[in-house]
């Protein structure tokens, strides 16, 4: 039967009431609806409906891929098969401090592999890789499909952002999820992730994802379940997928913020970074050298890693990606060519203190950093990519009376006087960061950060 014949007997209401029933929905029912978002058959209001439909009756794998597949449908897929070598991309379900992707694609790309990198914005607490990178004097994330070719082409990795053109049918169901309290539903964040990283032109993916107190699945469960059905969802689409389960109870790394984590993303590449964050980098930059045929194991992918730090070409990958895409590409050896925030003010630990750190809240970080100006609320919000934090203490770590907790990187003019001290914003964010730090007398027992993979 010609497809518009069988799309044209489809009733949005009847498809809602089989899912409000609990009903598995078809595979024509699913392309109906995803179609049906983008171009006004499905009204706001019957996929509103929809979806709260499937929130609570949930989606069979089956139908999940069909979903993820009718997404991806919704607009265009870019097709790179004309470019050669592998091309494998990573995503993160997202957290504090996490500038993984800074560092990771151009160590992939200076190990031979192509990474065509689409990311997105922060919101909340949680930063955004196209953000940080937006910190970078002339970096451009909005780049045709075209410009996105070139550049992978000839430097080996482009981080964009989404043009309009790729599932449109996530933008629109994205936004009532946003405002329907639709938003934490496995299938449909499911389908939402995989629909965006299947449209790149990927040959394998590897996620991260993220549990804790900083990330948006707090427990470990819900994210096995969520890594669970997005490795599926892979599988189905023939991409092969891999998922690492990553603890976020505290900040990735020392910094977080944007000019804060820019920096420390290159002190990584020349080789400096915080141990934690480069766990998480070379655990997943080494599942990408694998899944993308360019090293037999780990153990060679780390090689092939230490190699590429070491001899400066993982650097060199960064700066000619800046060139690339307009940054300034002098950011890697003069700092100050950042976003400069006007104060830094060092937080201390108080006079009494004795002991070990036992608790980095990563959520209450990511409200100070929120307070300092450099988060946003709603997706409207403009960002300050000065502020943030560094030198953050991890916990584990030994502390005694000034022992230093973390420096605020901080523009606020708390000179002006304020009747009310506390709305003064470095005040409040030192005080959650106050909140966040709490400390024992005894060493604690440090929990893995790399808690499973599923593939
Ligand atoms: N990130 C996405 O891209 N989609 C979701 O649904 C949730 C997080």
């Amino acid at each position: 039967m010609p497809e518009f014949i069988m799309a044209s007997t489809f009733f949005p209401q009847d498809i809602i009431i089989r899912k409000r029933d609990g009903g598995a929905l078809t595979k024509d029912e699913i392309t109906f609806f995803a179609r049906g978002v983008v171009d006004g058959t499905f009204a706001d209001y019957q996929a509103t409906a929809l979806l709260m439909a499937i929130f609570w009756r949930g989606m069979t794998a089956q139908e999940t891929a069909w979903l993820t597949d009718a997404m991806l449908h919704s607009g265009e897929v870019i097709d790179l098969r004309d470019i050669p070598d592998a091309k494998v991309d990573k995503h993160s379900t997202g957290g504090v401090g996490d500038k993984v992707s800074l560092i990771l694609a151009p160590l992939a790309a200076a190990c031979g592999l192509k990474v065509p990198m689409m990311s997105g914005r922060g919101l909340g607490h949680t930063g955004g890789t196209l953000d940080k990178l937006e910190a970078i004097p002339g970096f451009k994330v909005q780049l045709t499909v075209p410009e996105f070719r070139a550049i992978l082409q000839k430097v080996g990795c482009a981080m964009i952002g989404q043009t309009p053109q790729v599932v449109p049918a996530d933008r629109k169901l994205y936004s009532l999820r946003d405002v329907t309290g639709t938003v934490e539903c496995i299938p449909l964040i499911c389908a939402s992730i995989m629909s965006k990283k299947l449209a790149e032109g990927i040959d394998s993916l590897v996620l991260d994802v993220k549990f804790g107190k900083g990330a948006f699945m707090k427990s470990k469960e819900r994210a096995l379940e969520l890594a669970r059905a997005m490795v599926e969802t892979g599988r189905a689409a023939g991409k092969p997928v891999l998922a690492q389960l990553t603890a976020m109870n505290q900040p990735l790394g020392r910094a977080a913020g944007h000019t804060t984590e820019v920096i420390e993303s290159i002190e990584c590449l020349k080789g400096r970074g915080p141990a934690d964050l480069m766990e998480v980098t070379f655990a997943l930059t080494g599942h990408m050298l694998v899944l993308g045929g360019v090293a037999k194991d780990r153990k060679e992918a780390q090689a092939k890693m230490d190699t590429a730090i070491a001899n400066g070409s993982a650097l060199q990958k960064f700066r000619e990606m800046c060139t690339a895409q307009g940054g300034d590409p002098r950011v890697v050896d003069d700092y100050k060519i950042l976003p400069t925030a006007k104060k830094l003010i060092a937080v201390k630990a108080p006079a009494n203190a004795k002991g070990f750190v036992s608790e980095v809240d990563a959520l209450k970080c990511g409200h100070a950093i929120m307070a300092l100006g450099g988060g946003r609320a709603s997706v409207s919000d403009k960002i300050d990519h000065a502020v943030g934090l560094a030198e953050l203490i991890k916990i584990g770590e030994a502390v005694s009376p000034s022992t230093l907790l973390c420096t605020l990187h901080s523009n606020d003019d708390a000179k002006a006087a304020r009747a009310d001290v506390s709305a003064i914003a470095s005040v409040k964010a030192e005080a959650l960061i106050r909140e966040a730090i709490k400390f024992t007398p005894t060493p604690p027992k440090l929990e893995p950060l790399i808690q499973d993979l599923i593939q």
